[in-house]
């Protein structure tokens, strides 16, 4: 294994899209930003200079960082900023991981511009699990706002209405030709007749989950999140803000150019936002001017196509890549995750948006929880966050009018080694809507799903603790549920969130303080010099 050194300009750089320009913060100057390249056992060093006027961050969504939690990157979880002119070396080795995960700004909403994909290639002479693709692509997709991202964000949280959605979706930062803009280019995938090629899909949307496809193509799944899965065959990905996907696509129709899209998915009764990103997959020896076979997105709701997708997802399982499923449980709890409505004398209907997980909305420290753990600094947080939700409700119904959201910061505290089973419990009170539910620092098996109340009696006993999908994002369904299962085998301080960035900034997350072990390698190690300071 090598060490590999990447250096990261964070800069402003004039950006056009929608026929409209405006200075966006970006890294070296890309959007999407670089990828980063590496192999399974790789030490990367990353060295993030900020030269922009924002306090930044940036973790690297979905690598384990065992031990290494300096390294995560959420602002005000691990680390203190670095604040404007300063600069930090994120220093990580990728253990036991290989596949596709990505990096964001994680503070403020600044991962709208700032984000990239990790490419993380198998051991030298370790093939894939299938057969060898010709090629391989990676595809962000992400949203684009004209106006400034901040602003929109901090004028919601004035008003206390949601945030204006975003004015155009894309892939690779192209959103295609659209009617107000019709000059606006799209991004172009050539292919080779008869040959197959992995498309490597993130999703880094702010707000939206996405149905991704291909006109008449079908694609292979065989990996999310990092873990590889049983391939299987399917027209549309659904992809939520946070997970990866790898799909086989075998250019096997006629030559020409096919469209392909990303499209909202929204759980929800009202269409906020029907904004397609269309790029095009252009057989080799077409014009670009010939004729484009076009796929039509799916419903904005259609429920059904989402959930088929999520239920096909195993774990691979196989000999060399077993699915290490917690049997024994050591900490059973249950999260409810979902908005609310708080009073707010101030804002425009007299009552603002919260979100809460246990009726807990979680207030970010001023100094990182992961500095105040190992140093032993009182005051920060407190480690009492309810294992159980305050009181028992038909969390898919009504709320029960007295249960005002409570604030805190308020950890999960956990034994090395414990093992978990969580389940999500979606309320789905002023606005259904699925959440996608995001670990730092684990991969989790989602051992089952379903609608309505979770019930132990009836539901425990048909969790999957054979084959469930492994990954480090979930989305709980609207007014629904999610278990998952993990084992705290990574000491330090590790954040949990929704990753619609307007939940997560409404209040809904909370963090697990995961204690050292006594044995050797199973303490936090000790934070790097460089490590920036509140
Ligand atoms: Cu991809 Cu805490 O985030």
């Amino acid at each position: 294994c090598l060490v590999r050194h990447y250096k990261f300009n964070v800069v402003l750089k004039n950006t056009t899209k929608l026929c409209s320009s405006k200075p966006i913060v970006t890294v070296n100057g890309e959007f999407p930003g670089p990828t980063i390249y590496a192999r399974e056992d790789d030490t990367l060093l990353i060295k993030v200079v900020n030269h922009v006027q924002y306090n930044l961050s940036i973790h690297w969504h979905g690598i384990r960082q065992l031990r290494t939690g300096w390294a995560d990157g959420p602002a005000y979880i691990t680390q203190c900023p670095i604040q404007p002119g300063q600069q930090y070396v994120y220093n990580y080795t990728i253990t036991g991981q290989r596949g596709t995960l990505w990096w964001h700004a994680h503070i403020l909403w600044l991962r709208a511009t700032v984000h990239g994909a990790i490419v993380i290639l198998p051991k030298r002479g370790v093939p894939y699990p299938f057969p060898k693709p010709h090629s391989e692509k990676v595809l962000v997709l992400g949203e684009w706002w004209k106006s400034d991202v901040e602003a929109v964000i901090n004028e919601a949280l004035k008003s206390g209405l949601a945030p204006n959605v975003s004015d155009a979706h894309t892939i690779n930062g192209q959103p295609g030709p659209i009617s107000n803009c019709p000059s606006q280019g799209g991004f172009t995938l050539p292919v080779q007749p008869g040959q197959t090629y992995m498309l490597r899909i993130v999703n880094a949307a702010l707000n939206e989950e996405l149905f991704f496809k291909i006109a008449g193509h079908q694609l292979t799944v065989v990996e999310v999140d990092a873990v590889y899965t049983k391939p299987f065959k399917t027209d549309t990905v659904v992809i939520t803000p946070g997970q990866t996907t790898n799909v086989l696509l075998t250019a096997d129709q006629n030559a020409g150019n096919y469209s392909f899209i990303a499209s909202p998915f929204m759980d929800a009764p009202i269409a906020i936002d029907n904004k397609t990103a269309i790029a095009t997959l252009q057989y080799s020896g077409t014009l670009a001017s010939s004729r484009t076979i076009l796929t039509a997105p799916p419903p904005q709701n259609a429920t059904s196509i989402a959930r088929k997708f999520t239920n096909s997802l195993r774990s691979l399982n196989s000999k060399k890549y077993p699915a290490r499923v917690p049997l024994k449980i050591d900490h059973s709890l249950l999260f409810t995750v979902g908005l609310g409505i708080n009073p707010c004398k101030t804002c425009v209907n007299g009552s603002r948006v919260v979100a809460d997980i246990n009726n807990v909305s979680f207030v970010m420290p001023n100094t990182a929880l992961l500095q105040a753990h190992f140093f032993n600094i009182s005051g920060v947080f407190t480690d009492d966050f309810p294992g159980r939700p305050p009181v028992q409700f038909n969390y898919t119904g009504t709320r029960p009018i007295n249960l005002a959201t409570t604030t805190g910061t308020r950890l999960y505290r956990l034994a090395y080694n414990s093992t978990v089973q969580l389940v999500l419990q979606d309320t789905g009170l002023i606005a259904p809507e699925n959440h996608p539910i995001h670990l730092h620092g684990f991969n989790f098996f989602v051992v089952g799903t379903g609608l309505g109340n979770f019930n132990s009696n009836r539901d425990q006993n048909k969790f999957n603790l054979v084959d469930p999908i492994e990954r480090n994002t979930v989305g709980v369904p609207s007014g629904g549920w999610t278990a998952i299962r993990f084992r705290a085998d990574n000491p330090g301080v590790w954040f949990m969130h929704c990753h619609l960035e307007v939940h997560t900034t409404w209040g809904l997350k909370m963090a697990f303080v995961v204690d050292d072990g006594k044995g050797p390698n199973q303490s936090l190690l000790p934070p790097p010099t460089d490590l920036p300071k509140c």
